[in-house]
């Protein structure tokens, strides 16, 4: 894989253009309430990017001059994914509203990985590659699930709206990737890395929005033989990081909390999953 150059991101970071699409059309073509479920999901944890930056200030990774201006761009784009798909699902029909809980006042067991998280940064030099390997595995969770939901919604707005934002996170993934492999080259930080993902990693969303919204999506997106492809494929990327051979990621997660191979939730197609036909 090539080195990531921080000086041409930065040169080419830039916000989702708002007035680029044409909201207007989006009502004019059917969305799957499926499909609209699962954008509020997406919707709320691209909003909660910035709880997400508070943790990572707490610790070590803001020492790293190339870290640090990533995250200030990498926010700012996440914002801006954030009201670009509130914006979609206003014009669908469907605002996000208020969220239940105010986004700062999160659960406590949220808080206290917070606190665990930055203690053990303070204790552990290298911690810098675990969040690396963590934003990879996030990032690249997104864009495939990004692309997922433009195949099973089939809507032209939200394909160009989406197509838009896979660019971004296509990005984010390749940074966090090429970080998490530079720091792993040393095989006591890979080993290390690799027992906290083993024990900690769960989806990108977990404890930020009900498991019932988590599983849901998991089974409309990744549910069908199409989207077991793409979960598996999500899996055989991270499995290349150095340490993470057998690393075992989103599919054993379907297979543990989705449950069976074809997902459990209703078709809004008829069947059980109702994604192999896109
Ligand atoms: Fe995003
Ligand atoms: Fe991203």
């Amino acid at each position: 894989m090539p080195a990531f150059d921080i000086d041409t991101y930065v040169g080419r970071s830039r916000a989702v253009d708002l007035t680029a699409f044409d909201w207007a059309a989006v009502p004019r073509y059917s969305m799957p309430p499926e499909a609209l479920r699962t954008m509020r999901f997406m919707q709320d944890i691209e909003s909660h990017t910035i709880i997400y930056l508070r943790s990572l200030l707490a610790t070590r990774a803001i020492d790293d001059p190339d870290v640090a201006t990533f995250l200030a761009c990498w926010v700012y784009e996440e914002t801006f994914h954030g009201l670009a798909l509130a914006r979609f699902l206003e014009a669908a029909g469907s605002p996000v509203g208020e969220r239940p809980r105010p986004r700062g006042r999160e659960p406590w067991l949220k808080r206290l990985e917070a606190t665990a998280t930055a203690m053990v940064s303070r204790a552990w030099p290298d911690f810098c590659a675990v969040h690396m390997t963590w934003g990879a595995i996030n990032e690249l969770t997104t864009l495939t699930g990004y692309r997922r939901l433009a195949a099973v919604a089939d809507h032209p707005v939200l394909d160009e709206l989406l197509e838009r934002i896979v660019l971004d996170e296509s990005r984010h993934f390749f940074f966090y990737y090429r970080q998490a492999e530079i720091r792993m080259q040393r095989r006591a930080v890979a080993r290390a890395a690799r027992i906290l993902v083993d024990r900690f990693w769960a989806p990108v969303g977990s404890g930020v929005q009900p498991d019932t919204e988590l599983r849901f999506l998991a089974t409309y997106l990744f549910g069908g033989p199409e989207g077991r492809a793409a979960a598996r494929k999500v899996d055989e990327t991270i499995r290349r990081l150095p340490g993470f051979e057998t690393v075992q990621l989103l599919e054993s997660w379907m297979d543990r909390r989705v449950g069976g191979r074809d997902g459990g939730l209703p078709s809004p197609h008829g069947g059980r999953n109702g994604h192999g036909s896109n």
